[in-house]
């Protein structure tokens, strides 16, 4: 194939949704339903001490009303961060009357309608005995605790910082985001006799399936779990959310099906958010740009009971020539929810330090910061010394610069102005690990050439089902059309979790397993196929196989690549002179990631990281009020993401990159690559066109105030 580029493939779930047809979870029709409204904490931490429900109980058409008092019976589904279960957090809702952080489930109520749900919960009283929380990185009363097993110590980091001819050393911080998917959470519950069906937005039905059955007390093979759409996830919906067995227990208590959705701002706080962070980086670097030195050291703001935490130092140490290096990762544990995974969870926040640093050093290096991260390319992943999978990190930042026009950067402060208008220009690097997980498939082509596919992977709006479909047609030679795929339903043959960026890899490695051994069996070649003309000769009018396909490079001490995909991302800011509004009218990213199965859907892949860089720079922040830990802005018109009018032009490159050892389909992830690094090449072109450095997410007009005096 060209370049190792597939082919642009519209989607081919595009029509469904654009007329609507695609069902998502609260679109699914249940016989004679109840509605479920949550009831959440408006204090940040305390107890309830009682609850008076004589005017809930009198709304027309209320049904019951749980609360710690009377919760049905659910079991613990293991907590996901902990690797031991699929669950968002540690602990099941309503199981007493503490209340830890703000927003909290602490009831919920089941009515004839949605809007009687609503009143009864509205006229529900609690009363709490409240504790001030402590909400935030700094408040007085937060624990810390360390994580030895993150901790990376490699050569001797303090003589490294004392030789080295030129050093930096920055604190840097990253805000709490939101992932606000378009689609709002929502649950449907259904038993049938001993069977129960769930309907869920999900990027894992297997691990909901799992946990629920844990939840439940249940046979596994009693639950189904279905979510053929998702509106959006961004890690939002990759673990199981605490009141998906509540909506289940009430179904079964009350004996019909259960509807519940989440507002918008219940989904701020009743499930997971990227944590803010706080890192310390330090460098140092000899004449000629090399660093030998690197550490880097972060915290992270994490719930009372449980210890999560996605830790960027793995990604951060394998960027760049360092023979010195030191990482540690501390927990904060605050009044506040359990963080989850949010769209490349460690890298983002950890490469905003990691990519400022390194323009930072660049300033004090007088270098180029382009030169400086070729100068600093290694072959070899410095932390445990194994070769990468490939990687094209320098040829990323040749295209991506040439299709910029950086040959044309004039490095000193405020050199680029136009009018009113102060131009900057920055740079950073962009990285996402490789992770794949086993997957099973199950592939059956008949013999009027139309095939199908069957796996309980997750198409998150990203193009899962085309990509699928493709793998097909690549293999058999039938068209596109042709191939029928079936996602999002617990009942098929086991999937990864939609997360990490594993989907592609892992899945199309799955299904080119299955097709190659039908190939084998039929004696055909890839690519060309007749399956009438060959399936008639066997007898045969369909042919099936299943299998289950297991990666061969995942983690551990024996583990002998090192596998991840590179990029290179180019901004232009302009900041108005007097007002300080920043813009990014221009943006380039170049990205090479092995095999590409689908050239526009990757497309848009990098496209939608990039804003979301942009965002995470400029705009995103739930924003925390310190004396309530509520998030104050938990709503989509405060809390502000990039619109059109925010993006400008805006440029993929697909570089192209052939990787034989990553995995058999010879694919690398995508889906969070591009945000990587993004917010870092913003602050870093505010740093060009202001001589303002902020060593902060999000970077406002207050941050950027000229001195007046
Ligand atoms: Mo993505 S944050 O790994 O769902």
């Amino acid at each position: 194939m060209a370049a190792n580029i597939g082919s642009s493939q519209s989607r081919i779930d595009g029509r469904l949704k654009v007329t609507g047809d695609a069902r998502y979870a609260a679109d699914f029709v249940v016989p004679n339903p109840l509605y479920a409204h949550l009831v959440t904490s408006s204090i940040g931490k305390g107890r309830i001490t009682a609850v008076d429900d004589a005017a809930a109980r009198a709304v027309p058409g209320m049904r019951e009303i749980y609360t710690h008092f009377n919760h049905p019976a659910i079991q613990p589904a293991g907590f996901f961060g902990a690797r031991e279960g699929a669950a968002q957090q540690g602990w099941r809702p309503l199981a007493g009357p503490d209340v830890k952080f703000y927003g909290e489930i602490v009831g919920m109520v089941v009515a004839e309608s949605l809007l009687a749900a609503r009143e009864a919960a509205a006229a529900l009283k609690f009363t709490y005995q409240s504790e001030t929380p402590a909400a935030t990185l700094d408040a007085e009363g937060v624990e810390l605790e360390e994580l030895p097993d993150k901790a990376i110590s490699v050569g001797d980091v303090e003589a490294g910082l004392r030789e080295a001819a030129h050093r930096i050393s920055h604190t840097y911080t990253t805000a709490p985001n939101t992932h606000n998917a378009m689609e709002l959470f929502a649950t449907t519950a259904h038993w049938e006799g001993e069977d129960l069906t769930v309907y869920v937005p999900s990027q894992w039905v297997k691990g909901f399936q799992s946990g629920l059955a844990k939840n439940l007390d249940l046979d596994e093979n009693r639950i189904r779990v279905f979510s053929p759409y998702v509106g959006g996830a961004f890690g939002g919906k990759g673990s199981l959310f605490s009141w998906t067995a509540l909506v289940a227990a009430a179904a079964r208590d009350l004996k019909r099906p259960v509807k519940l959705y989440v507002t918008r701002e219940q989904g701020f706080t009743v499930a997971s958010f990227r944590a803010e962070t706080r890192q310390e980086v330090k460098i140092g670097a000899q004449k000629d740009g090399l660093i030998t030195t690197f550490v880097h050291k972060g915290h992270e703001l994490c719930s009372r009971p449980d210890t999560y935490a996605v830790n960027g130092t793995k990604s951060t140490t394998r960027m760049y020539h360092a023979k010195n290096i030191q990482t540690g990762v501390t927990v904060v544990h605050a009044d506040r929810q359990t963080p989850g995974f949010m769209r490349a969870p460690p890298e983002t926040p950890y490469f905003f330090a990691l990519e400022s640093a390194i323009d930072e050093l660049a300033r004090e290096l007088n270098m180029d910061p382009v030169q400086l991260r070729v100068r600093n390319d290694v072959d070899h992943d410095p932390v445990r010394g194994v070769p990468f999978t490939s990687r094209s990190l320098v040829e990323c930042f040749k295209q991506g610069a040439e299709a910029f026009g950086w040959p044309k950067y004039q490095p000193e402060i405020g050199s680029m102005t136009e009018g009113d208008e102060l131009i900057g220009w920055g740079v950073a690097t962009a990285t996402y690990p490789t992770h794949m997980s086993p997957c099973a498939a199950r592939v059956v082509l008949d013999n009027i050439g139309e095939a199908r596919v069957q796996v309980a992977s997750h198409d998150l709006g990203t193009g899962a089902y085309t990509v699928f479909a493709q793998a097909v047609h690549n293999k058999f030679g039938i068209p596109v059309e042709k191939v029928r795929v079936d996602l999002g339903d617990s009942r098929l043959p086991p999937g990864t979790i939609a997360g990490g960026s594993t989907t592609t890899a892992s899945t199309v490695s799955a299904i080119g397993m299955a097709c190659d051994r039908i190939l084998k069996r039929l004696g055909a070649q890839e690519g060309k196929l007749d399956p009438q003309a060959v399936l008639e000769s066997f007898g045969q009018s369909s042919i099936e196989e299943y299998v289950e396909w297991e990666p061969s490079l995942e983690g551990g001490p024996g583990e002998k690549w090192a596998a991840y995909a590179f990029g290179a991302e180019f901004v232009e800011v302009r900041i108005n002179r007097f007002t300080r509004e920043i813009r990014v009218p221009r943006i380039v990213g170049a990205f090479a990631a092995g095999h590409i199965m689908n050239e526009k859907t990757a497309r848009s892949q990098y496209l939608g990281g990039m804003i979301w860089g942009i965002g995470h720079a400029l705009l995103e922040i739930s924003e925390v009020d310190p004396r309530t830990g509520a998030y104050a802005n938990a709503n989509i018109s405060e809390y502000l993401i990039p619109v059109n009018a925010d993006i400008q032009q805006i440029e993929a490159i697909l570089v192209p990159e052939v990787d034989d050892k990553v995995n058999p389909a010879g694919i690398k992830g995508i889906g969070e690559l591009s945000i990587v690094g993004t917010a870092a090449a913003v602050a870093n072109a505010v740093y060009h066109a202001t001589g303002i450095r902020v060593r902060k997410t999000p970077i406002r007009i207050e941050d950027i105030l000229p001195d007046y005096s």
